[in-house]
């Protein structure tokens, strides 16, 4: 949540900090400010809404430099409005700062040590300008207590990187900042704890960023500071320390994302262009993973011997929202091919309950992003148990990437739309291959393992053709768009594809929506069914075919509509429902694959037809960093 972009060199700063905010716009988009520095001044705008609001702004405005810093924010402390909006300064207006996370001891530390200084916004960020303001001007007259605001102007005598880190040691909560001093137009200060910060290295010149997708179009070399680490940037290099002052030796990495994945393609939306994307990159989440003449998949990343694979006897796999849902048909996976109890743990609840686990207990941490805070934190208490911790994430070099002893790439590109896709899809082949590697060395036979691999091999043709869906799903959209509420359901695998059509279809058209298990309608959710009530459910050829077919009849018998996701040639769909969508067959734990792509398509033609913001849902943020 917010994003942070910063560029200190040899180009002019704004054109990159604001193409850079753009990139980052899917972490929040309450409001975006920047601050460039030039000729012994910084120039700060700020507007409220989206980037194009503060572009607008800057169209009228002058700011030439080649040093500054930028934020996109999702608010959490304090209302939507300009005075809000980051970056945000000290009393002298010198010393700029754009932060992602939050200070929980800000009202403390503003009534305890920060007496006399002004305030002018009612977010917990502003607190750390106030506070390395009071630092550098004691590092300017030493001890100076208690920490006073300046009076009049500051020299340029002062330690900024010093007076940063004492500020930062004060401080409680998660910060991801980058700090510019008027007074130091050749030194950006970037410091992480719990949020993200990547440092891109060029030629005589840096950037930082939330992510590596604002850099992508000049450097794939970064670095990816560690929690506790503050780093020192001029346009000659950079240094990293702790927050006591001792230094940090990190080698950059080369990273293979490029710019182009990053963009549209020419399509108006990026969660159009990430579900027709899904065919191509699914090839990459399998590529060189799948052993065909051992009918098994081999994922090198999850670093146990065999030894060690045979010991485990439990799986849990923890994630938040539609990562969750891929790993509810892990789930299924792990059971059916491994023979391993598994279980699916909302993030937000494992971290908060006292859960039992021992050293024979394999969690999964799924996660796009890799920095959702729920997920972090739970994984960091399974880690604490002695559990094996492992990560199946999209983001490379993401804190979950980084602190899990193992796990996998999903290999998905950059996802930019708020809405996740093409990570859920990828999510899923992973899953399904760590059990199958699981499951050839329990109970799974060659021949299985086998049939698995081929259906594996031809995925990507029948994501293709689930994708030629689009045209029939937007005609279905049509004749619904007037409904205000919609039933998905599903059974077996497919029950999570329901929770994720329905999810899907909340996040981007606000549209009301549930999904429940087709055998539990009968238990309460039957009776808001109505002519009104529309279900869309998943009726594929697969062993709970029958079962579904039943609940689809008794949805009948009460009249509401009824769109079914079928698998091409069941002509007894059609006699069963008002609209059908064809899918291809394929073997059942790979249905959610499939079956899912139309139900992203009926959610994303719903919120053209609606008029809504697609990439940019209400509310919403893409990587949620914050409790
Ligand atoms: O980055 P993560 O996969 O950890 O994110 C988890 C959820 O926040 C995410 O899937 C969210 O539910 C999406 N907005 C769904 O489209």
């Amino acid at each position: 949540m917010c994003g942070i972009v910063g560029y200190i060199g040899n180009k002019e700063a704004l054109p990159i900090l604001v193409k850079g905010l753009r990139r980052l716009e899917y972490r929040g988009y309450d409001s975006a400010g920047v601050a460039v520095a030039h000729g012994g001044n910084i120039k700060r705008v700020r507007a409220v809404g989206k980037i194009d609001n503060l572009a607008d702004k800057l169209q009228s405005e002058k700011v030439p430099g080649t040093f500054g810093i930028a934020h996109t924010r999702w608010a959490t402390h304090g209302g939507v409005t300009e005075e809000n909006a980051h970056p945000h300064s000290d009393c002298t207006g010198k010393i700029i700062v754009a932060h992602n996370g939050i200070i929980e001891n800000y009202r403390e530390l503003q009534h305890n040590l920060l007496v006399g200084h002004t305030f002018v916004s009612k977010t917990d960020t502003e607190i750390l300008a106030h506070l390395i303001e009071a630092f550098y001007q004691d590092s300017v007259k030493p001890a100076n207590t208690p920490l006073p605001p300046s009076e009049g102007g500051m020299a340029a005598t002062g330690d900024l990187r010093t007076a940063v880190e004492k500020a930062l040691r004060k401080v409680r909560g998660t910060y991801g900042l980058v700090v510019m001093h008027q007074d130091h137009p050749d030194t950006l200060i970037a410091a992480r704890l719990g949020s993200p910060l990547v440092i891109g290295v060029g030629d005589h010149e840096y950037f930082v960023a939330s992510d590596t997708s604002p850099m992508l179009a000049y450097t794939q070399q970064v670095v990816f500071l560690d929690d506790g680490e503050l780093a020192e940037i001029t346009p000659n290099g950079f240094q990293i320390y702790n927050l006591h002052s001792q230094r940090v030796h990190k080698q950059s990495e080369q990273i293979d994302w490029n710019e182009s994945e990053a963009e549209k393609n020419g399509l108006p939306h990026f969660m159009l262009k990430e579900i027709f994307d899904q065919p191509t990159v699914i090839k990459d989440a399998l590529r060189g993973r799948l052993v065909e003449d051992d009918g098994t998949a081999h994922l090198g990343g999850l670093n146990m011997g065999e030894v060690e694979m045979r010991s485990v006897n439990r799986v849990i796999l923890i994630a938040c929202g539609t990562a969750s849902y891929a790993a509810m048909v892990g789930k299924y996976a792990f059971e059916r091919l491994a023979g391993i109890p598994t279980e699916v743990e909302v993030a937000s609840e494992f971290r908060y309950r006292d859960p039992i686990l021992d050293n024979h207990t394999l969690v999964f941490g799924i996660s796009q992003s890799g920095e959702t805070a729920d997920t972090i934190a739970a994984l960091r208490e399974a880690k604490r148990k002695g559990a094996f911790v492992r990560g199946v994430v999209n983001v490379i070099g993401s804190t979950i990437a980084r602190e899990t002893d193992g796990g996998t790439y999903i290999h998905a590109g950059p996802e930019m739309a708020v809405a996740s896709t093409k990570a859920y899809t990828n999510m899923i082949a992973v899953l399904v291959m760590y059990a199958l590697q699981f499951g050839r060395l329990r109970r799974v036979t060659v021949a299985t393992g086998e049939r698995l691999v081929k259906a594996f091999r031809e995925i990507s043709v029948k994501m293709e053709q689930a994708l030629q869906t689009s045209d029939k799903v937007k005609q279905i959209v049509e004749k619904y768009q007037g409904h205000k509420n919609f039933l998905f359901l599903g059974r077996g695998v497919n029950f999570p594809v329901a929770l994720e059509g329905s999810l899907k279809l909340k996040e981007i058209t606000y549209i009301h929506s549930e999904a429940y298990p087709g055998g539990e309608m009968k238990h309460g959710p039957i009776a808001l069914l109505s002519p009104e009530f529309p279900v869309v459910a998943i009726m594929t050829k697969n062993q709970l075919y029958d079962k579904m077919r039943s609940n689809i009849e008794e949805i009948r018998a009460r009249k509401a509509p009824i769109i079914l996701i079928a698998t091409e040639g069941d002509e007894a769909a059609k006699e069963l429902a008002d609209d059908v969508i064809y899918v291809p067959p394929t073997m059942e734990l790979l249905e959610p694959i499939i079956n899912t792509i139309p139900l992203q398509l009926f959610a994303y033609h719903m919120a053209v037809l609606l008029g809504k913001d697609v990439d940019r849902p209400r509310n919403l943020a893409k990587s949620v960093t914050v409790e």
